[in-house]
């Protein structure tokens, strides 16, 4: 089974994450980049209308019988937007894909991702693996969208999520 990760991060998260999958499956990993900064006001811009913003990165070497699985951070309920211009490559010989995300999971879960992805890719993904920052601080007092926008990963972390998503892709394949 070929895999190939292709992920983005904003603040590093997804960034360890992925890193991280990719190993463990010895899977290439392409990184999604931006050639100048991001602002948080950019952010908001791209999810209200919708834009496609420019990356660094090509995904033209992608096999279509390898299984993609694409890592980034959910913004305002919908995938990274530096995500989606390999989106628009890979929509046409795409076989088999998952999205993994750490997000920041203080308002609940992230409803709308299948919907985005199945119309942003033309198919369903394989599965959605949303992993939720606010479920690796303590329950009490409720993680707010601040305690959880700055908290970064740490080792222990990295490795546990890794296992879950690892577990989580074989599952799906086999099925
Ligand atoms: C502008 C903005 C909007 C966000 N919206 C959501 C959201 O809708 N749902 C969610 O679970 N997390 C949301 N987050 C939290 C990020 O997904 C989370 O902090 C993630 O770990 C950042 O990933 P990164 O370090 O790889 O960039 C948002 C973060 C930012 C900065």
């Amino acid at each position: 089974m070929k895999v190939t990760v292709i992920s983005y991060s904003l603040t590093g998260n997804n960034e360890s994450l992925a890193t991280s999958v990719a190993s463990a499956f010895s899977a290439e990993h392409i990184r999604i980049t931006e050639s100048k900064s991001r602002a948080m006001g950019k952010i908001a811009f791209d999810m209200l209308f919708n834009r496609t913003p420019k990356v660094s990165s090509t995904v033209n070497n992608v096999e279509s019988d390898c299984i993609v699985i694409f890592v980034g951070p959910v913004w305002m309920g919908q995938v990274a937007s530096p995500l989606r211009s390999c989106f628009n490559s890979l929509k046409t010989r795409l076989n088999r894909y998952f999205f993994v995300s750490i997000s920041g999971g203080a308002d609940g879960p992230n409803p709308k991702l299948s919907s985005e992805l199945m119309k942003r890719l033309g198919k369903k993904p394989t599965a959605i693996i949303d992993l939720h920052i606010a479920d690796l601080l303590p329950s009490e007092p409720k993680p707010t969208r601040n305690d959880t926008s700055a908290y970064r990963l740490n080792n222990e972390d990295v490795k546990n999520l890794t296992s879950k998503i690892v577990k989580a892709v074989q599952e799906a394949i086999v099925k």
